[in-house]
């Protein structure tokens, strides 16, 4: 059913994708002999009942400067050999579980000893993971399996941090089971995520070919399914696809990289708490608008990608899944910090990701897209 995927990535990237896929590979791969790294959440701790493991890191939040020190220190004291190349990572979880998975396995690979020298060597040099990371994630959103980077927060200065691996070493399960058991808010503000990358990826200057397809395809899997994972939420076709469609979101941001969306978002996760996908979702519908001038010329690829005429055509979808799946409902608990704090965030919005954006953004123009965005959801 999903051949044409295996397509979009690198042959050495192993995928499975099915219900109890998980289990089977706790039960074939998981031997008291494997020397194994086990990064899990609280919530996804059950499922890794049964794997005889002394080294089990519970992520609380997304990965910081002193959260990632604390497990890299944790993980070194109980590791004898850190150059044992048969130590594989078990990322099971949400995006900050896996991004923790990814940031401590490239520094164990590349003999970093702190989250600041991941981030300054990160940015001058290209770092290679070495070892296997078993990617499991229960969140329909991020498609941090399948990304090179990933995120170091730096909630004191406001600001996000990127890692970046150039080679990547991953086994990717995607089982819908383990999605079963997650709250509401969690699956919107997830979807939310999947949309706009999967969007921003279609308008970004770093498009090509292949970020396209997957795009496309990545797309027809959202829509389908975002609201029918909402009203039945045993629907385990719907969650499979949801991960299916995350999953392509990862591969379309890998290539084409996020942009206006995410680079407003990232102050408003620092320093306002506002979930990831909510953030970035914040400011989609004006993102568009700002970015369809010229009759939609910078958004012509877009257009394609997702089968609308026009870009008005294409916001009044997104309305509609907003509305449906009660989108306003998430955010309005947040506006009032956005529009109590704007001076504060306003400075720390235009980074490395909006210099993707096709149209060039300044800081008034983003206060003009921060201001009718909270217009927009009050
Ligand atoms: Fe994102």
């Amino acid at each position: 059913m999903y051949e044409e995927i295996s397509s979009f990535i690198d042959p050495s990237i192993e995928l499975k994708i099915g219900f109890d896929e998980w289990d089977k590979f706790k039960k074939n791969e998981c031997s008291p002999d494997s020397k194994l790294v086990i990064i899990t959440s609280k919530s996804c701790r059950k499922f890794i009942s049964g794997i005889d493991n002394e080294i089990i890191i519970i992520v609380k939040d997304e990965p910081s400067l002193d959260s990632i020190d604390y497990y890299f220190e944790k993980i070194s004291k109980k590791i004898s050999n850190l150059d044992d190349k048969n130590i594989n990572f078990i990322a099971l979880g949400g995006g900050s579980v896996i991004d923790t998975a990814k940031i401590i396995c490239l520094m164990i690979s590349n003999k970093i000893k702190t989250s600041e020298e991941a981030i300054n060597r990160s940015s001058r040099e290209k770092l290679v993971e070495n070892y296997k990371i078993i990617c499991i994630p229960t969140t329909a959103g991020t498609g941090a399996e399948i990304t090179p980077f990933s995120t170091i927060w730096d909630k004191e200065s406001g600001q996000k941090h990127s890692i970046v691996a150039e080679k990547i070493s991953r086994s990717i399960i995607l089982d819908a089971k383990l999605t079963l058991s997650l709250p509401k808010k969690i699956i919107i503000s997830s979807g939310i995520d999947c949309l706009c990358q999967i969007l921003e990826s279609t308008w970004s200057k770093n498009l090509n070919h292949l970020s396209l397809k997957s795009a496309s395809k990545g797309f027809k899997y959202l829509i389908k399914n975002i609201n029918s994972i909402l009203r039945n939420i045993n629907n385990i076709q719907a969650r499979e696809e949801m991960l299916v469609a995350s999953f392509l979101g990862g591969i379309s941001i890998s290539i084409a990289n996020t942009t206006l969306c995410h680079s407003i978002s990232y102050p408003l996760t620092a320093k306002l708490n506002i979930p990831h996908g909510l953030a970035c979702g914040f400011t989609l519908i004006e993102v568009i608008k700002f970015n369809s001038k010229l009759k939609d010329k910078f958004l012509k690829s877009t257009l394609k990608t997702t089968g609308y005429e026009t870009s008005e055509i294409l916001v009044e979808k997104i309305k509609e899944v907003f509305k449906n799946i009660e989108f306003n409902n998430l955010l309005k608990p947040h506006l009032n910090d956005v529009e109590n704090n704007l001076n504060d965030i306003l400075p720390l919005t235009l980074n490395k990701r909006s210099s993707n954006n096709p149209v060039k953004a300044n800081l008034n123009e983003v206060e003009m897209i921060i201001n009718k965005s909270l217009i927009r959801f009050k």
